[in-house]
């Protein structure tokens, strides 16, 4: 799948103590139009899945072109990932990546399935918020940012 270059995410959503968490995340799909639903595949043993299992919902926070640290942040060791970036809470008190995403979908979870290592997390959209800005883009294990503006 290395060869499947995608957009990048990061998945927010707050712990049972209300504090954020959050995990890039590639593995982003659209499901259905109607009602409107995404996926997202988040390892099993995950911080960030076992926080979104229990809260019920989560944002899809997609990056822009210059979220590349941000990504990498998200997918590294730091264990104070938020203390490192601009967020805010959404209207619904979810995490947003203020100044990292152009676009922002919050989610209802409607459904998990255990497949392997991950579970698949669908995602009912609520709410969506959007800006002006080009994807950052993940393929070939590399990022790259979109080539026109
Ligand atoms: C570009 C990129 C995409 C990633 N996509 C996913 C993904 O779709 N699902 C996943 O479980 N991990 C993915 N990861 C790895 C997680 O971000 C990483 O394991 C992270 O530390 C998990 O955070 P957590 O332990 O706080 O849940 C990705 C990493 C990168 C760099």
């Amino acid at each position: 799948m290395s060869s499947f270059p995608t957009g990048v995410a990061v998945v927010t959503t707050l712990d049972t103590e209300g504090l954020p968490r959050g995990m890039t995340c590639n593995s982003v799909a659209s499901v259905t139009l109607t009602p409107p639903t995404l996926l997202v595949s988040l390892r099993a043993g995950s911080a960030t899945l076992e926080a979104v299992v229990a809260h019920g919902s989560f944002a899809v926070n997609l990056l822009h072109s210059g979220g590349q640290r941000t990504a990498e942040l998200f997918a590294g060791p730091d264990p104070d990932r938020f203390s490192r970036v601009c967020w805010r809470r959404s209207p619904s008190g979810l995490p947003h990546l203020a100044d990292a995403a152009f676009a922002v979908a919050d989610c209802r979870v409607s459904g998990l399935l255990d497949v392997g290592d991950h579970t698949v997390v669908f995602g009912e959209v609520g709410a969506i918020s959007h800006a002006d800005g080009t994807p950052l883009l993940y393929g070939l294990r590399r990022f790259t940012a979109w080539p026109h503006q």
